[in-house]
């Protein structure tokens, strides 16, 4: 069942270059420029209308909002807000009909997730799903959606349902971009090549296992961990950061990486191990310059860099390389180590990696 795998999460996380291809398989093609999505291009008009996006979510599911958000303001030139479902529908909203609402989950059974969707519908609002679960309850109530194909996610961890939502919004956002020129015709060719080496990268990525077996086994015993990370790659250190708690209970904390200095340089000492999302174009220099404020205080580095990564590697502790990309694209490769650092840290500490204490898969009460 676990395909040789000693965990269900292990093999969901070795499964991201096939999922990540199937994801975008029949929508992309790179050749022609074309992206070809149904529930998009029969609702164009609907999205090239929208006064702003809102993106609602829950968990993982809403880090890879964030992402998206970057990644929408970024290239469709749309407004978007990404919110926490439980919160948005509480919190009585400002919807209207120009407003288009995304939703995304992997299970499409979240309660809160479902219940904002069905507020936003009752405001008149667009909702459109991006769900893993084929006819799940939020594939059914949204007027459209885009299916993820990720394949069974059996693991309580997210892993392979992030990085092939990410994928998804990336090709709407891509495609939303183009009809509305917001992209340049070479820089949309090059977002599509880009797209399809991702999964060969991803592959790459992991091959870094063992090294960052080695690496989860110096820092298993800490308390605390720091995620850092600036722009495309802030997002990816919450996830990051939300990977090791539920699975290792560590309590770790994800932060934008220069938001830093405004409280919690103060947890750090020669015990607060720090992991860093460091790629180059990302903001480099300012993330290095925020590793060096970390080196000064005797915080111990793990540095996410891009390969063949010189300024980084010799100020951190530890290094470890993905191949590099377009910005916009890095999550899909930097959130790979940070998996695979979890993964490793829960299974050190002998914790039931695939079924963590009190997480269910589907979170369908409130
Ligand atoms: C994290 C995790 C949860 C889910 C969240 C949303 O690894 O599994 O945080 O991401 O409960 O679930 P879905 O995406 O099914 O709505």
């Amino acid at each position: 069942v676990k395909g040789g795998y000693e965990h269900f999460m292990l093999k969901e996380i070795h499964e991201q270059p096939n999922a990540i291809k199937d994801t975008y398989r029949g929508r992309l093609n790179a050749k022609e420029g074309l992206i070809r999505m149904a529930g998009i291009d029969d609702n164009i008009e609907r999205f090239l209308n929208a006064n702003r996006i809102i993106i609602i979510a829950c968990g993982t599911s809403w880090h890879a909002g964030l992402v998206a958000e970057y990644i929408f303001e970024d290239l469709a030139r749309i407004p978007v807000e990404v919110e926490y479902a439980s919160e948005f529908r509480y919190r009585n909203p400002v919807i209207t009909e120009n407003d288009v609402v995304i939703a995304i989950s992997q299970s499409g059974e979240t309660a809160d997730t479902l219940a904002a969707i069905k507020l936003a519908k009752s405001k008149g609002a667009f909702v459109f799903g991006v769900c893993n679960v084929v006819g799940s309850s939020i594939a059914r109530e949204t007027h459209a959606g885009a299916y993820t194909h990720a394949g069974p996610e059996i693991g309580v961890a997210s892993t392979k349902a992030f990085t092939t939502q990410i994928t998804v919004l990336t090709l709407i956002a891509l495609k939303l971009a183009k009809e509305k020129g917001s992209i340049s015709h070479s820089n949309f060719h090059y977002h599509l090549q880009e797209l399809e080496l991702i999964p060969a990268k991803v592959e790459k990525a992991l091959l870094q296992d063992d090294h960052i077996k080695k690496i989860a086994d110096i820092y298993k015993d800490a308390k605390n961990c720091l995620y850092l990370g600036r722009g495309f790659n802030f997002p990816v250190a919450l996830e990051g950061a939300l990977k090791l708690k539920e699975i290792s209970y560590i309590h770790a904390e994800g932060y934008p990486a220069a938001e830093m200095k405004h409280g919690p340089i103060a947890l750090i000492d020669e015990h607060m191990p720090v992991f860093v999302i460091a790629t180059k174009k990302g903001h480099y220099e300012k993330v290095v310059s925020n590793i060096e404020e970390i080196k000064a205080r005797k915080g111990k580095i793990i540095g996410i860099v891009t390969e063949g990564d010189e300024a980084v590697k010799s100020i951190a502790d530890h290094v470890i390389e993905v191949p590099e990309t377009l910005e916009s694209l890095s999550p899909l490769l930097t959130t790979i180590p940070l998996q695979l650092l979890s993964y490793h840290i829960a299974v050190l500490l002998d914790r039931n990696v695939d079924q963590p204490r009190n997480l269910a898969k589907s979170v369908t009460v409130e």
